[in-house]
């Protein structure tokens, strides 16, 4: 043990929790912070035995990530102590039909922070509620993953601005109703960071804080049992260092794994999280959660460690600072996406399954795998919701269950090969341009990267591309939780492939679907004879709708049987005497429900989006790529 501190370990009683709470009260803690912790820290403690149990100096430890949160909730400025108990009293803020999210680059999209400032009116024309900042830190020179490689999570990159520049920007969104999301990139830090550097002079204590190692042995041995994440950069799971040595790096080079088994990390850590939410950040996407623990034998991925790591984070939160949500990342099979969901780990997610059955169901031209996921993996936990999206800064991968999609005769090694050459437009007939990310020849295995408009068909001229645009925004607004848009998307921006010219771009397709802001597009958006303008006018239409339906807010949906494989379909109760109906035909061409397949639905129905009443007793004609909304009286 490295510290210099004497050491003790924890007990599994609570006697640990009365004496530190003891302590508090002996030091005059704070009225207002004392509840918190008589409410968190015996879950804090609990998590920690069985965490870091085993460890001599876990008591000690605990005691000093108590003693952070109370000098971390001491500097916390009263405009987010007012937010923290507003949120408290109203926890399901976040489930509102007003909810919009939307994504950034910060230097793409606005050349820097003041640049964001200088875009809240359009944010507020699009009705955003919630930013995401894509990463923001200090990082290295040329590739630093789009800022996923962080050399300190307390300065901005200098380029985009300061870390003051960054605490206004939070003030002045929020006083525009929105809240300010960034990256937790808590899995890794880059080679760059002040503990790395250390790790590297050899200062044993950080050392300790990755997972480096004298030669291969181990390495094999992990590797035996884990999957390459970036196998264009390097094999496996592992970078040698200079000197020889092995260290554990699952995605670039110079992405250094930390090592969570050391308590010392886990403060460290939640130091960090606890001074970006006294910035004013008030959602922290936590990255790549399923690859923050790692045991010998097994994936390495979503073990039970890192769902206690994630739940221990969330503990301290709720002391220093209870006004913010985890979002989770975790881009793996849906079982594991669910199992990161719950009030007291990550209160919200990104919704994988659907954003990449969206896009399945657009190009088989059937609907029956993605209504499957809706029917039976798309209910969550009270208190939280999904993040749902068309297609986000990463790459997409077919995450879909193959039990799943057995059940309806596809096998899904043949079906990911097929989606992936439809989607980077080797499939006969396809519309779409996309490009392969990572593909493996060891495995087959590839995912596809391109932006919605070009991957919808609008890039190769399809007429139908604008339509697959909307049909597919139309989806991720009303399956419920808070839609999130990738901002220039709903003005039809395509794939930018200049990213190929730029060194440290070419290496990672990646690139080709996040473009500087799409100016023309932005300057077309109110000229109908434009895609922008067009794809434009109907996706603001749609989210005007949407904020005014309560039926769409919250989670609750159940799936709708329409008998035809190309419609996904189903009801959104609300609690005011009506429902809203979804019903969205993937296919070319059109389809009718039939009378009888809606005999089971009031016949008066209301169309939200164009506000015709529309009569369901005759059936229901949907146009090729059309999504109606209905509202119809519940029965
Ligand atoms: C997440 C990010 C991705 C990044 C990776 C490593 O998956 O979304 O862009 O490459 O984490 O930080």
């Amino acid at each position: 043990m490295h510290q210099a501190f004497p050491v003790t370990q924890l007990r599994t009683d609570h006697d640990d929790v009365s004496e530190i709470i003891a302590d508090l009260l002996a030091d005059g803690v704070d009225r207002e912070f004392l509840p918190h912790v008589e409410a968190h820290l015996p879950r804090l403690h609990d998590l920690f035995v069985q965490l870091y149990g085993e460890r001599p100096d876990g008591r000690e430890r605990l005691a000093s990530v108590v003693d952070l949160a109370r000098r971390s909730w001491a500097l916390r400025p009263t405009e987010l102590k007012a937010i923290d108990r507003e949120r408290e009293s109203e926890p399901g803020w976040f489930e509102s039909e007003r909810m919009l999210g939307g994504v950034c680059y910060v230097d793409r999209y606005a050349g820097g922070l003041g640049g964001i400032r200088e875009a809240i009116p359009y944010f507020q024309e699009l009705g955003l509620t919630y930013l995401h900042l894509m990463p923001l830190f200090e990082s290295p020179e040329g590739n630093s993953d789009g800022g996923y490689a962080v050399s300190s999570y307390r300065r901005v990159n200098p380029k985009l601005g300061t870390m003051q520049e960054l605490s206004e920007l939070a003030a002045d969104l929020r006083r525009a109703g929105i809240s300010l999301v960034v990256d937790f990139i808590f899995n890794h830090t880059s080679n760059e960071h002040r503990w790395a550097r250390k790790a590297i002079a050899g200062d044993p204590a950080y050392e300790d804080f990755y997972l480096i190692f004298p030669d291969r042995e181990m390495p094999d041995a992990y590797e035996r049992t884990t999957r390459e994440i970036f196998p264009d950069d390097h094999p496996g799971s592992f970078v040698q260092l200079d000197d020889g040595r092995w260290i554990w790096s699952t995605f670039y080079h110079f992405q250094w794994d930390l090592n969570y088994a050391n308590p010392a990390v886990f403060e460290a850590m939640a130091g960090e999280m606890l001074f970006l939410a006294n910035q004013g950040v008030e959602i922290l996407r936590m990255d790549a959660v399923a690859f923050i623990w790692k045991r010998l034998g097994t994936t390495c991925e979503s073990l039970p460690e890192a769902h206690l790591l994630l739940q221990a984070f969330n503990a301290v939160l709720r002391m220093a600072a209870p006004g913010l949500l985890f979002k989770s990342e975790a881009i793996v099979h849906p079982d594991e996406v669910i199992s990161y969901i719950s009030p007291d780990e990550c209160q919200i997610s990104y919704n994988p399954l659907q954003m990449a059955l969206t896009w399945e169901a657009l190009a088989t031209r059937d609907g029956r795998l993605l209504q499957q996921a809706l029917e039976r993996r798309h209910a969550l936990p009270d208190g939280t919701a999904w993040v749902n999206y068309v297609r986000s800064h990463d790459d997409i991968g077919w995450t879909f269950a193959d039990e799943d999609a057995a059940e309806l005769g596809i096998d899904g090694y043949p079906h990911r090969r097929f989606l992936n050459d439809f989607y980077v437009g080797r499939a006969e007939g396809t519309f779409a341009r996309g490009v392969p990310f990572q593909e493996n020849p060891r495995t087959g295995d590839a995912r596809v990267t391109g932006t919605t408009a070009s991957l919808a068909g609008i890039e190769a001229g399809d007429s139908a591309g604008e339509d697959r645009v909307v049909l597919a925004h139309a989806l991720a607004l009303s399956t419920g939780g808070i839609p999130l848009l990738y901002l220039g998307d709903e003005v039809a921006q395509l794939n930018d492939y200049g990213f190929a010219d730029r060194p440290e771009e070419s290496g990672d397709s990646r690139w080709v679907h996040r473009p500087f802001r799409p100016a023309q597009n932005y300057a077309d958006r109110a000229d109908a004879g434009t895609p922008a303008g067009r794809v434009f006018a109907r996706l603001a239409r749609l989210l005007a709708v949407r904020r005014s339906t309560p039926e769409l807010a919250g989670n609750e949906l159940i799936a709708f049987d329409a008998h035809v494989a190309s419609i996904v379909a189903f009801v959104r109760p609300g609690d005011a005497g009506f429902d809203v109906v979804v019903m969205a035909n993937v296919a070319d061409s059109p389809v009718t429900v039939d009378a009888l397949t809606l005999s089971g639905l009031r016949p008066e129905a209301l169309d939200l989006v164009s506000g015709a009443p529309t009569w369901l007793g005759a059936g229901l004609p949907l146009a090729a790529h059309e999504v109606r909304w209905l509202r119809v009286r519940s029965r």
